[in-house]
């Protein structure tokens, strides 16, 4: 099959009119960008990770209530429970109390919220797609998703991973590459800095090791990463930060725009954030937190609660230094037209490139 007839496939399949994707982004989900997404014939997501039931409930009604609903409801899967380390926690307390308010002891203890209330909260919901990432569900979960005829969709990072997805029962995969904006997919934290593999890498391996439809993601932000993905093998690509700059985002300004100006080179890997590792623009934070004198980040999600006094001041402050900025390497290709325009756009300059 080319490349159009495999994208035509997978549109026909989900009620698409082009295979683009939103990617689900915790924290930076608005309803308005998934149903900016939806209306130019995509798909939305929303990256559930830091919501209650209740919170999923709503944006799930906002994003029908402005679209044609069709979206993927994306969860981490939890990794055990991190070993509390308080020698480790208070040398990290301490070099943090230098770039922001004082961190309190208890500041690591801040638990997500609970796991299976949200599983649940998805297969009420009757998405199009409920969304897998850092692992797999659980098979008693895939079966009622199955039954729901709710496509399961496994977002993985590498080629074994993507063999033990489509074991498991994934529908389709979502092919990570090293590029992306955010955290790596990796199913074991520990894996995720060792196992880098570019997109250019990842699709035609995952495509050849697998016998479901491959979506890709990482650094796709124009119609030459969408044409090259789907002659790669793919059957549709997944945008993340080439949408964030979009009015639809709604994400911190000076966020949206150090994603405008930061180029390939100027974003960085690192577990300083959460203590899972991910992409974000290289700040002058990231920088002296991966240098030699910092001390080891504490494990997710304790660093994420050791940073959140840092990055709460950083976006009242509109320090772009302490934020938070994840950001892929193709940040710089992003434009601030609506998400609509950037959808249409993308895939009208990939078709001219297929030649469709
Ligand atoms: C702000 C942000 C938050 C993200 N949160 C999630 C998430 O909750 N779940 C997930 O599967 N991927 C998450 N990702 C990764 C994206 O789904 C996707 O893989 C990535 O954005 C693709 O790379 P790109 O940003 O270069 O397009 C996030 C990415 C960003 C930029």
């Amino acid at each position: 099959m080319n490349s159009t007839a495999r994208a035509e496939a997978f549109c026909r399949r989900f009620g698409l009119t082009l295979p683009i994707l939103l990617a689900p982004m915790a924290g930076a989900s608005a309803p308005t960008l998934s149903a900016a997404v939806g209306r130019a014939g995509g798909m939305g997501a929303l990256g559930a990770l830091l919501m209650q039931p209740q919170e999923i409930r709503d944006w799930v009604r906002d994003v029908r209530a402005e679209s044609p609903g069709i979206f993927q409801l994306n969860l981490w899967i939890p990794d055990p429970a991190p070993k509390r380390d308080a020698e480790r926690e208070g040398k990290v307390r301490a070099f943090l109390s230098a770039w922001g308010p004082e961190v309190p002891t208890s500041a690591g203890d801040a638990v997500p919220p609970d796991f299976s209330a949200q599983c649940e909260a998805l297969l009420e919901a009757r998405p199009t797609a409920i969304s897998s990432v850092m692992g797999l569900f659980p098979p008693d979960y895939v079966k009622r998703v199955k039954a729901a005829g709710i496509a399961w969709f496994a977002v993985v990072s590498t080629v074994d991973e993507a063999k033990q997805a489509e074991a498991a029962g994934a529908d389709v995969i979502i092919a990570q590459g090293m590029e992306a904006g955010g955290h790596r997919a990796a199913f074991h934290a520990e894996t995720a800095e060792r196992d880098l593999v570019g997109l250019f890498s990842l699709i035609p391996a995952v495509v050849d090791a697998v016998k479901v439809p491959v979506v890709a993601t990482g650094g796709i932000a124009d119609g030459r990463g969408v044409a090259a993905a789907l002659t790669l093998g793919a059957s549709a690509v997944q945008i993340g930060t080439a949408f964030l700059r979009c009015p639809e985002a709604k994400i911190h300004p000076a966020w949206a725009d150090a994603i405008g100006r930061t180029l390939p080179e100027q974003t960085q890997l690192s577990r300083v954030f959460s203590g899972r590792a991910g992409r974000s623009v290289a700040t002058a934070y990231v920088r002296a937190a991966t240098g030699g004198n910092a001390p080891q980040p504490a494990p997710y999600p304790v660093q994420r609660g050791l940073t959140a006094p840092m990055r709460g001041e950083a976006g009242r402050q509109n320090d772009i230094e302490r934020m938070q900025a994840w950001a892929g390497q193709s940040a710089a290709l992003s434009t601030t037209a609506p998400a609509g325009e950037v959808t249409r756009r993308i895939w009208t300059e990939a078709r001219g490139l297929l030649g469709t």
